[in-house]
């Protein structure tokens, strides 16, 4: 944000980069078929990246650290999604986290299995300023990809730059297994992961497997959703402080509803390290749990030209800068 820069001027620019790509990526190649549920993550994706970027930029400032700050995508996508109900391109996640950056992130990292969702991001990626140099497209699976990514990480901190990353992952399918984010925890991080709850019967009575896989253990220690829930983010409270030697903050929003004739829901789960700033959090859950995209379907509005219905929700609580340190 420029200096005298308020921030309802600030978002509008931003939103207009949102719908200036979405137009323009909508024009071809491949996108991930999503519904208005799948799109209200990245408005809180919006608010947490703008969060993250000012406290890492106030610190890099204050105490010279960290040296860097990187955005990793572990489902990075094509990087639009098709609304399916509206016939709307969207972009995804991987230029969301970009264009709400207050600056720009030091390294991208973007991970995605699939080969021609990959060459679509990679084509993609080039086109917008910044993201050409800074951003690289890893084709493979975020199971192995997250050792790379450690790996990397390491010889930074060998060469003396103290890297701290702002993670996204996406698991819509519970594909991420808990090895997987024990290694996201080893690294100064803040991790965005996606418990894709109203699937969690389906996945336990075809492939249950995937599921004891996902939660680390040898046997389910409920069926029911809730109670699975609370076990994971227990189970990370308990990692997070092992292996980070403080207290971690792991709370989730429920987006989606439940009162449908096909219920749809998934819980967005935020861990990060205590402090003033989790208030931010809260702020941002209530404002997501009362938005209905039936009514209300923010970022659709924006792409349509009314773009002041996403300023006024991300500037419904702009005192988030007031949770800042
Ligand atoms: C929900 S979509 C991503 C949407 C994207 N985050 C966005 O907001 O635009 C999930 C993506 O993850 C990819 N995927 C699924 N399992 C994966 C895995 N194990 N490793 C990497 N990518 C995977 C899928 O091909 C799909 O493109």
């Amino acid at each position: 944000m420029r200096r005298n820069e308020g921030l309802g001027e600030w978002l509008r620019s931003r939103i207009s980069l949102l719908v200036e790509y979405s137009k323009l990526f909508g024009r071809e190649g491949r996108h991930y078929s999503g519904h208005l549920w799948s799109v209200l993550k990245l408005i809180a994706l919006m608010d947490w990246v703008r969060v993250y970027t000012k406290i890492m930029w106030n610190q890099k400032h204050e105490r010279g650290w960290p040296k860097e700050i990187w955005y990793v995508d572990l489902f990075a996508g094509p990087g639009t999604t098709l609304v399916k109900e509206k016939g709307y391109v969207v972009v995804g996640s991987p230029f969301v986290a970009h264009f709400f950056a207050l600056l720009p992130f030091d390294r991208y990292y973007y991970v995605e299995r699939d080969h021609s969702y990959a060459i679509t991001l990679e084509r993609r990626k080039n086109l917008v300023d910044d993201l050409k140099e800074r951003a690289a497209v890893w084709e493979g699976d975020s199971n192995d990809k997250v050792h790379d990514l450690k790996r990397l990480w390491k010889n930074r901190l060998e060469s003396g730059v103290y890297v701290h990353s702002l993670i996204f992952v996406d698991n819509q399918g519970f594909d991420f297994n808990w090895s997987s984010l024990e290694v996201l925890l080893d690294m100064p991080s803040d991790i965005i992961l996606l418990f894709p709850t109203s699937s969690l019967r389906r996945i336990i009575k075809n492939y249950p497997r995937k599921i004891l896989d996902f939660i680390g253990e040898e046997e389910l220690p409920s069926t029911e959703e809730d109670v699975l829930l609370d076990f994971y983010e227990s189970k990370i409270r308990m990692v997070y402080r092992e292996k980070r030697g403080k207290e971690g903050y792991v709370e989730s929003v429920t987006i989606g509803r439940r009162d449908m004739a096909r219920p749809f829901y998934y819980d967005l789960i935020l861990v990060t390290k205590e402090g003033r700033y989790v208030n931010a959090w809260t702020s941002i859950k209530r404002k997501i749990s009362k938005v209905d995209p039936e009514v209300l379907d923010p970022i659709m509005d924006a792409i349509n030209g009314k773009v002041e219905t996403l300023v006024n929700l991300l500037e419904e609580h702009g005192p988030l800068e007031d949770y800042l340190e």
